[in-house]
């Protein structure tokens, strides 16, 4: 599945992930507006493709000045990646693409196709994800047994990255290979990321896959009904504590204490070298009206104060590996994730 996102004839298409598994409609993007609503409203999510779209807006708010006549000038870059910065703090490949695009400005601002340039820029990220996502696939798929039954988190597949995914892009490469592997996805409340999309992507890949509340983690750990453990990322420290869909760090305690395997997916570009450990992530929290609606439907009194922190962060330590498109990062990841970006 690669068509959840295309650039055509100066617009963004963006397959709108609200409505999945049971309606296929894309949003047209044609602004900085349309880009940002389109994140923050969660029209697309996941770390990796929340970056690339963020670098497809950086061109089309460009392109806004253009029309209106204006001059395109240091400053107003700088307050059109301020605006894609702010739609959502967690996740830190938005953050890297706009300093991928930035660079690639800084460098060309003379020229009189910096638009093309920056376009060309952004292709290439979305292409770069997709080829990472398959490297890393690779090498995670060595993990992967036959007969393994796997738990995953909310959505790490095709429709979170450029195409392919990264935990799902690892079973997907294991399931290719021929391996008979069973895969269970949780709900993911309250968006359901898990439920709408991870078995979306399962069952039209023709992969054995099964849906569980997210409460059922423990159960599933102390039966040894799962044996692996694979998710994907949103920011991941120096020292490997790791930001991921909330409810991954109760997973992960779950499968210490039963000596489960844990394994992070995710491309270099989710790994923060800025940050020595996870106290630095801020951590998004959304509208409780989100846990409050499902779908327009009210599911509980509507005057409840309900809470939405959109992630949390698991500590290093129940962390196995890590698979990246560079290959597996054992541990001690103090030492091998620093080396990553050398
Ligand atoms: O709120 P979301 O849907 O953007 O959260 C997505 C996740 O937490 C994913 O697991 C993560 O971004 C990795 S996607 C390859």
């Amino acid at each position: 599945m690669t068509d959840h996102i295309y650039w055509k004839d100066g617009a963004l298409y963006l397959l709108d992930q609200r409505l999945l598994p049971f309606r296929k409609r894309y949003v047209r993007c044609t602004s900085l507006n349309d880009i940002t609503r389109a994140i923050s409203e969660m029209v697309i999510r996941g770390a990796p493709l929340i970056g690339i779209v963020a670098a497809y807006g950086v061109v089309l708010g460009l392109k806004d000045l253009i029309s209106k006549h204006r001059k395109i000038t240091n400053n107003a870059l700088e307050r059109i990646c301020e605006r894609l910065a702010k739609t959502r703090p967690t996740a830190v490949n938005l953050f890297w693409a706009l300093q991928r695009m930035k660079k690639k400005y800084y460098k060309n601002e003379e020229k009189e196709d910096i638009l093309e340039i920056l376009l060309q820029e952004a292709i290439s990220i979305h292409v770069e994800d997709i080829e990472h996502n398959r490297m890393l696939s690779l090498y995670g798929a060595e993990l992967i047994d036959d007969g393994d039954i796997i738990l995953t988190h909310c959505n790490a597949g095709a429709l979170a990255t450029g195409g392919y995914g990264t935990a799902l892009g690892v079973i997907r490469a294991a399931h290719e290979d021929g391996k008979k592997i069973k895969v269970i996805a949780t709900e993911t409340r309250p968006y359901m990321q898990g439920a709408r999309l991870t078995i979306f992507e399962l069952f039209q890949e023709g992969i054995d896959s099964e849906l569980v509340p997210d409460n059922h983690a423990g159960l599933l750990c102390a039966n040894k009904r799962i044996n692996k453990v694979i998710v994907g990322a949103d920011r991941i420290a120096l020292n490997g504590d790791t930001a991921n869909k909330i409810g991954t760090l109760m997973i992960a305690i779950c499968a210490h204490a039963y000596n489960i395997p844990f394994y992070v997916a995710a491309p270099v570009s989710t790994f923060d070298n800025s940050i020595p450990d996870g106290t630095h992530i801020s951590i998004e929290q959304r509208d409780g009206r989100e846990v409050i609606y499902f779908r327009g439907n009210l599911i509980t009194l509507k005057d409840v104060v309900a809470w939405y922190y959109s992630f949390d962060v698991t500590p290093a330590k129940y962390i196995t590996h890590f698979i990246t498109e560079k290959g597996i990062i054992p541990k001690p990841f103090k030492k091998f994730i620093p080396m990553l970006f050398s």
